[in-house]
């Protein structure tokens, strides 16, 4: 194995007999440590765009449970941010952005993206990269436009993301539009997390579950499609994991076709299902449920040996099936990342 990195390696189709760990949302509410952070920087979107807090917050985890990887703290919503629509976040009630109505509002998003807002990003990675151990990989991150697009139509959650497939039916001209513009402004962005210091990326497309099959090809699979290859022809060599919560049957089709180096499996997935039908030259991420990770005890032990046993002697990463639920707690993350240690693959 030498020197490289365990989850570059992985990436690279490597299997490791311990397989590297890290969590979405490792960074976030469950740590103390950020709680009183995030209490002193003010609005989230301040936390995120505080490269100083936001370089501390992203080492926190790191610090606290050694985890393999180090996840950008940042959000999704950046992106519509820069397109110049207004965001911003109410505790309790999540993302609010004035929505996307009109052609006009399409038109004017895809003609004010403004890189340089998220120059503190830029600004984030650069601070962080130097202050990681040495075998841990650092991952940027986007939203998918599907994923983006929906939240802009809304203006918030909704449980279904039903306002933008509305949309999509009614106005697909319209929408295409606004996809393509997230297309452009992911790439771009993609692009310079990279070249202020991220070694791998990943894109969540967290609702593209709730797309029928044509909606899904449409919105989900050619946007990604055109992110990673365009992505890769600009900078060759960055591993790019996708992670698509929802895609389900899809996912055989998805490694072949999206040209991404791992995907991240959801809680739904069946780890041996995913073995059988994924083919071995794309690295699999996931799938403990968040649940378990919050329960504790003993169905987290036995959770973790099962996910453990179903991937053994693939290309695996280490991780849950979504983020983990702020009101988790810290023990049940040390149990967890010590199981895998023990036990590895
Ligand atoms: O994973 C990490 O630790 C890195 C940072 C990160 C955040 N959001 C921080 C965050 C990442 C990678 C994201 C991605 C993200 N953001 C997604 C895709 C992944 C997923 O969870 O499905 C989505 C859909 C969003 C949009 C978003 N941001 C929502 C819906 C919310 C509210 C719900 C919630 O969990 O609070 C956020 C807020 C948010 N993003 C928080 C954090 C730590 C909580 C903000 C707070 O401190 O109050």
């Amino acid at each position: 194995m030498g020197d490289r990195k365990p989850l570059l390696a992985v990436l690279s189709g490597e299997a490791q007999a311990v397989p590297p760990i890290w969590l979405m949302r490792q960074a976030g509410r469950y740590l103390p440590e950020y709680q009183e952070l995030r209490a002193k920087a003010g609005s989230f979107l301040d936390t995120c765009y505080n490269p100083q807090t936001a370089a501390r917050i992203t080492l926190q985890p790191i610090e606290r449970f050694g985890f393999d990887a180090a996840i950008l703290f940042s959000d999704i919503l950046v992106v519509p941010d820069a397109l110049g629509q207004k965001v911003w976040f109410e505790a309790g009630s999540g993302p609010r952005l004035v929505p996307v109505e009109s052609d006009d509002d399409i038109t004017a998003l895809a003609e004010s993206f403004d890189i340089e807002k998220l120059a503190p990003v830029f600004e984030t990675i650069d601070r962080v990269k130097g202050e990681l151990p040495k075998s841990v990989t650092f991952i940027g991150f986007c939203g998918a436009p599907w994923t983006v697009a929906s939240y802009m139509i809304a203006g918030r959650g909704t449980p279904d993301q039903a306002p933008a497939r509305l949309f999509a039916f009614r106005r697909p001209e319209a929408f295409a539009r606004l996809i393509d513009s997230l297309v452009a402004a992911s790439v771009a962005y993609l692009i310079r997390q990279i070249d202020a210091g991220v070694e791998t990326l990943q894109l969540f497309d967290s609702w593209a579950g709730v797309l029928p099959p044509l909606e899904f090809e449409r919105w989900v699979v050619a946007p990604l499609k055109k992110i990673i290859g365009e992505v890769k022809a600009a900078r060759p060599g960055v591993p790019i994991i996708a992670f698509v919560r929802g895609g389900a049957t899809h996912l055989p089709a998805l490694a072949e076709r999206l040209g991404a180096d791992a995907l991240g499996l959801d809680t739904a997935i069946d780890p041996a299902w995913a073995v059988k039908e994924i083919p071995r030259g794309t690295a699999l991420q996931g799938n403990l449920d968040p649940l378990a990770l919050l329960a504790g005890g003993a169905a987290l032990d036995r959770e973790i040996d099962s996910i453990l046993r179903s991937f053994a002697g693939r290309p695996h990463i280490f991780n849950l099936g979504h983020g983990v639920l702020p009101e988790t707690p810290l023990e049940h993350v040390s149990q967890l990342i010590e199981r895998v240690r023990r036990t590895g693959n």
